[in-house]
């Protein structure tokens, strides 16, 4: 171990951490490369350093959502980014990124340094451990069909015509066999997502227009709460996305900000468009989400206990996530508790990274 702390000495610690350390300069350009960043990409630091960033690290978000963008422009850090990266042997490797600009004693930008993670083997295990529940709500499936049956066949029997208390505890019954088999079926389906067994069925879709089908559909429930349903904005322009899913993702987002927020209250969307992104937001007035809690949100069977009684499995968030990943896109949650919450679904509008202009607003 050197005594003198030097170059050398930082030199060895940077290759000794088990995650990549790449720095790039205001170009992107390569400046640093660690051993870690080697084994992960197959080329040398002599190969990558003084290349751009994206020929290098060949990510999935290097085209249409590169974190070092933003990390620049707004200067401050992101952290934990999923994506893929394709190395020089045409492997794909999931990866978690953290990005941060870095500045000179007198505060000046220098460029750019991005800490990636291989997470390939915890993606791997969470596929497997999604394969195996899929497989346990597959077979949960049939017998809830019998039960179900059979509670249709004894609402039928003539015994039953003659005794109310009968009908009573069939109907609860088959109400409770009914919320078993939705659950059922949302945690497969959920499964089938995060295991990618589903594929998405894409199709040019006008966002704008499945967002003011699913704000139509819950005017009514928003009125029961006496709450004011809004969507703003205009056109957008068309993009690839599995309209049904993305429909099913809105339809979470709005029944959870109805569901958490009290009466006569205001949920406002708003959906906008950059050159790489649509951008649609669903601002709420309810209880809002504690910090601490805002990680959790998105795990399967995760509620937020409360004094209320408000019903759910928390599946939705959890789907609603696994959907908009898939789809290259993300959902941002920003909350202030006792004030509201915003949800935010960003998606990408070229998953090859060619982002189109013209069409919609752009912000
Ligand atoms: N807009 C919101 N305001 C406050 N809390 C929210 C909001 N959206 C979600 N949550 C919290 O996040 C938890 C998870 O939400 P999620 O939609 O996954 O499940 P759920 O609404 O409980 O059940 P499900 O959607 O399966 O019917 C909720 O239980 C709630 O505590
Ligand atoms: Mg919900």
């Amino acid at each position: 171990m050197p005594t003198k702390i030097n170059n050398g000495f930082y030199r060895l610690i940077l290759d000794s951490i088990p995650v990549a350390i790449v720095t790039m300069d205001y170009d992107f350009k390569i400046t640093s490369f660690n051993s870690q960043a080697e084994k992960l990409t197959g080329y040398s630091r002599k190969e990558a350093i003084g290349r751009p960033c994206y020929e290098i690290l060949n990510s999935s978000r290097c085209t249409h959502a590169c974190p070092l963008q933003t990390a620049g422009d707004i200067n401050m850090s992101s952290s934990d980014l999923e994506s893929e990266i394709t190395n020089r042997h045409g492997e794909h490797i999931a990866i978690k990124t953290s990005v941060a600009s870095v500045l000179n004693e007198d505060n000046d930008f220098i460029g750019y340094l991005e800490v990636i993670e291989d997470i390939s083997r915890q993606k791997r295990r969470e596929r497997e451990k999604s394969n195996f529940f899929s497989m346990i709500a597959h077979d949960m499936k049939s017998p809830l069909i019998g039960i179900s049956g059979l509670i249709a066949r004894l609402k039928k029997e003539k015994i039953c015509a003659k005794n109310e208390k009968l009908r009573m505890y069939l109907k609860v019954m088959g109400e409770t066999e009914q919320r078993l088999e939705s659950m059922v079926r949302e945690f497969l389906e959920y499964c089938r997502l995060e295991s990618g067994q589903i594929q998405l069925e894409l199709s040019q879709t006008d966002v704008e227009n499945v967002l003011q089908q699913v704000t139509a559909m819950h005017q009514l429930m928003a009125e029961e709460k006496n709450i004011v349903l809004s969507l703003g904005g205009g056109s957008l322009t068309p993009i690839e996305v599995d309209a049904n899913r993305l429909f099913r993702v809105f339809t979470n987002i709005i029944d959870n900000a109805i569901k958490y927020s009290p009466r006569q209250s205001e949920i406002t969307i708003n959906a906008r468009e950059t050159a790489a992104e649509i951008i649609i937001s669903f601002q709420d007035q309810g209880r809002g989400i504690k910090a601490e809690e805002i990680p959790y949100i998105f795990d399967a069977f995760y509620r937020i206990e409360s004094q209320e009684d408000i019903g759910g499995h928390g599946l939705g968030l959890a789907a609603s996530s696994a959907i908009v990943r898939q789809h290259g896109g993300r959902i941002v949650v920003e909350s202030e508790p006792g004030r509201g919450s915003v949800f935010t679904v960003r998606l990408p509008k070229d998953k090859t990274g060619n982002a189109k202009e013209g069409g919609g607003r752009m912000i």
